[in-house]
């Protein structure tokens, strides 16, 4: 296509056929023969078809700014209110979207869920493991592909915008969907965020959802979330912020109220933060039903647009408008922040289309669905190196447990993905264990036949842990959905363990479920615990190639696992009103003085390795510098090996309350046996400040920085301090 400049626009067929904006029959004719004109000009060398004083917003090669100043200038309010709400359309894909312009040309949104894969209500695409799963690889260049192939397949399948990633800090492990975010630390959930959306976006937009404070399911539509401002910024928002500056393209406004005002009408969250003091020139949209409570409060707040359908936007609004409540200007700047997205964003000129039999559940998907199980599992305990099992000196293996042969996905709400197939453990466990005899014994009940096949058996393997039953979207309304009752097994599941470990001292629990389980009742009796989170349509071959030791495993928690309830915040299922605190997870555990079962940042391997040699790159630096460390870290086992290196910074002589430590970076490295390497980690001087209420900013202070070097946030080996120059 040609490049034009100064008015003159690139008209394709279909271009002229939806017309300039206001075209009469006489216009249109006129057009019509200029176009004949010029395709006649065309002939003798260029292809393109041109109209010098077409509109400018029709011009792909016009500056997006000037795309939309142009376009918003030919619309009519009713135009301008009617991109401003969602629309039921109800094909037979499931499209929830805006409507089209047709005089114009102004594409709709089409938007579909996606955190772990596009939603099963479009048919079967790559399920990938859910986003704590994903978070316990703490492995950002990972999260980037995982993105890409779930943008590439929303895109194949016709939709633009991506309601995904759900990035709700996990205050508590209690969230019924705690399995769709990446865990309990801001700056983690930031990096996953920032990397996931950078993969979306090469694709369709993505939406960062829910801003803010959402993370209690049964109560949501009414919770009252209190939070004082310091907590708010350090703790809340500053994965959203990450998001923001990666130019995700789109927010999505929460249900719960935040200090008193619903978030989609919160002038504080959306106008003065979001917009203001970040700059964000995409577009909010509220959460689905009954997330937004007004028209002029909304409007003004910055809610862009209503989903999914009008309720207080849509006539409501333009009677605002027409009765003086609600300016143009507001609505203006609505507009153009979703014109702009659909600039943008490639939506207006429209992408070229991906094929959705070759993209959807494409191997490269389904590989990468594997990898990343792989990279997820978390070995909890492993006494005795009864990991991994050999296929040389073990012949027999009992694989208990109801959910051994379940496909095990996670929720079935908003983030429900399927995909045409799905390896369960013991078909993974089957297919990998070579000579070695797999007895299945699937059932939560067991025999007394089953029981002498488990004391006969080298080792069993029993799976247990949550399924959507359990955790998941929605409210109390829905029994046995929602927020989740308790943070222990069922007392079925607790004894089925307890009767296998009675049986066989090699028994090896496998959780599944999507944060944190309490494994005390068990614990002692048996010899090794895995996480598998929900692991995804490959999680079976990823368990089986654990446990025989083909991969070596390498997940980390993002969720610290307590020893009992009492070591976390109170969550309570009904709550109304519920204040969130400044500390919760590791930093609540490690203020209080408390020692979880298993710490933020845990994961063995079956190898060992060793930190050395913490190198800070100056003792001193300044508050717009960079502190930059190296690190040796050694596989001093017998088998290659990933370990996650992770830097906690604590503070000295602080004017305010702080955490012991805090997450500032991370790394993750592969080491041969023997190997060593040398890892480089890097934390912006600003990323150390805390929020200054009086000041209203955030401020680096001029004191010394711990900082800690280790293999999670309560082994941390090496330590150096730093100072901070005055500004
Ligand atoms: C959920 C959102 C989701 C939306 C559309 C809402 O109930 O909270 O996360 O994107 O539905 O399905």
């Amino acid at each position: 296509m040609g490049r034009l400049d100064g008015g003159v626009a690139i008209v394709s067929r279909a271009g002229f056929g939806m017309g300039r904006g206001g075209a009469s029959g006489m216009q249109a004719r006129r057009a019509f023969l200029l176009l004949l004109v010029l395709s006649t000009l065309a002939a003798c060398g260029d292809d393109d078809t041109v109209v010098p004083g077409g509109p400018v917003y029709r011009n792909p090669a016009a500056p997006v700014e000037a795309r939309v100043q142009d376009l918003l200038s030919r619309m009519t309010l009713d135009e301008k209110i009617a991109q401003m709400h969602g629309v039921p359309i109800t094909d037979t894909h499931n499209i929830n979207g805006t409507p089209a312009n047709t005089r114009l040309g102004i594409p709709g949104f089409h938007m579909v869920d996606g955190m772990r894969g596009v939603s099963v209500t479009t048919g079967p695409a790559t399920a990938f493991p859910v986003g704590s799963a994903r978070g316990a690889t703490f492995d950002p260049d990972l999260e980037a592909r995982v993105g890409e192939a779930i943008g590439a397949e929303a895109r194949a399948k016709g939709y633009d915008v991506l309601l995904a990633p759900t990035i709700n800090l996990l205050r508590h492990p209690r969230w019924g969907r705690a399995q769709e975010t990446y865990g309990e630390d801001q700056v983690h959930m930031g990096v996953m965020a920032a990397s996931f959306v950078r993969g979306v976006q090469q694709h369709v937009i993505a939406s960062a959802k829910h801003l803010a404070l959402n993370s209690i399911e049964d109560t949501r539509m009414r919770v009252n979330v209190s939070v004082d401002e310091r907590t708010l910024r350090e703790i809340y928002l500053p994965h959203f912020k990450r998001a923001v500056d990666a130019g995700v393209g789109s927010i999505m406004c929460a249900y719960p109220k935040v200090n008193g005002v619903y978030a989609c009408q919160n002038t504080h969250l959306l106008h003065d933060i979001l917009l203001g003091e970040w700059g964000f020139d995409g577009f909010v949209e509220s959460d689905w039903l009954f997330a937004t409570h007004s028209t002029v409060p909304s409007a003004f707040a910055g809610l862009d647009i209503e989903m999914p359908y009008p309720h207080f936007y849509g006539q409501p609004l333009l009677d605002a408008v027409n009765g003086g409540s609600v300016p143009i200007d507001v609505i203006d700047a609505a507009v153009q922040r979703i014109l702009r997205a659909k600039f943008r964003f490639g939506i207006f000129d429209g992408k070229p289309p991906l094929d959705p039999a070759t993209v959807v559940e494409s191997p490269a998907h389904t590989t990468l669905a594997l990898e990343v199980e792989r990279r997820a599992i978390v070995l909890l305990k492993n006494d005795g190196a009864a990991l991994p099992l050999s296929r040389t000196s073990l012949h027999r293996v009992a694989v208990v447990g109801g959910l051994a042969d379940t496909v095990n996905l996670g929720d079935t709400g908003s983030s429900d993905a399927r995909s045409s197939y799905a390896i369960t453990p013991l078909a993974g466990i089957q297919k990998h264990a070579g000579p070695v005899e797999v007895v299945d014994l699937s059932r939560n009940t067991l025999s007394a036949d089953d029981v002498a096949q488990i004391s006969a058996a080298d080792a069993a393997v029993v799976v247990v842990g949550l399924t959507s039953a359990d955790e998941g979207e929605g409210q109390q309304a829905t029994p046995g959905i929602g927020d989740r009752k308790t943070l222990d097994l069922s007392t079925d599941q607790q004894q089925l363990i307890l009767d296998v470990a009675r049986h066989n001292p090699r028994t090896i629990v496998m959780l599944e479920g999507g944060s944190a389980i309490i494994v005390e009742p068990f614990v002692d009796q048996v010899a090794a615990i895995l996480m598998a989170w929900y692991p995804g349509t490959e999680g079976g071959n990823a368990i089986a190639e654990v446990l025989f030791g083909d991969v070596n495993p390498s997940g980390k928690l993002d969720v610290t696992v307590p020893r009992s309830a009492d070591q976390l915040p109170p969550f309570v299922n009904d709550q109304i009103n519920v204040e969130y605190g400044y500390y919760h997870g590791y930093r609540y555990v490690d203020k209080n003085g408390l020692e979880p079962r298993y710490p933020f940042g845990f994961g063995l391997s079956y190898t060992t390795f060793a930190f050395s040699n913490l190198r800070l790159a100056a003792s001193t630096i300044a508050p717009n510098g960079e502190l930059r460390a190296n690190v040796d870290v050694k596989n001093t086992g017998a088998v290659s090996g990933e370990e996650v290196v992770q830097l906690y910074v604590g503070y000295e002589g602080s004017r305010v309350d702080r955490a012991v430590r805090d997450l500032k970076a991370f790394q993750r490295v592969t080491l041969a046996p023997g190997q060593t390497k040398t890892v480089a980690l890097a934390v912006p001087a600003a990323d150390l400040g805390f929020w200054d209420v009086g000041a209203n900013t955030f401020v680096v202070e001029p004191i010394s920085y711990v900082i800690e070097v280790g293999s999670s946030s309560r082994d941390l080996p090496l330590d150096a301090s730093v100072s901070m120059a005055a500004p």
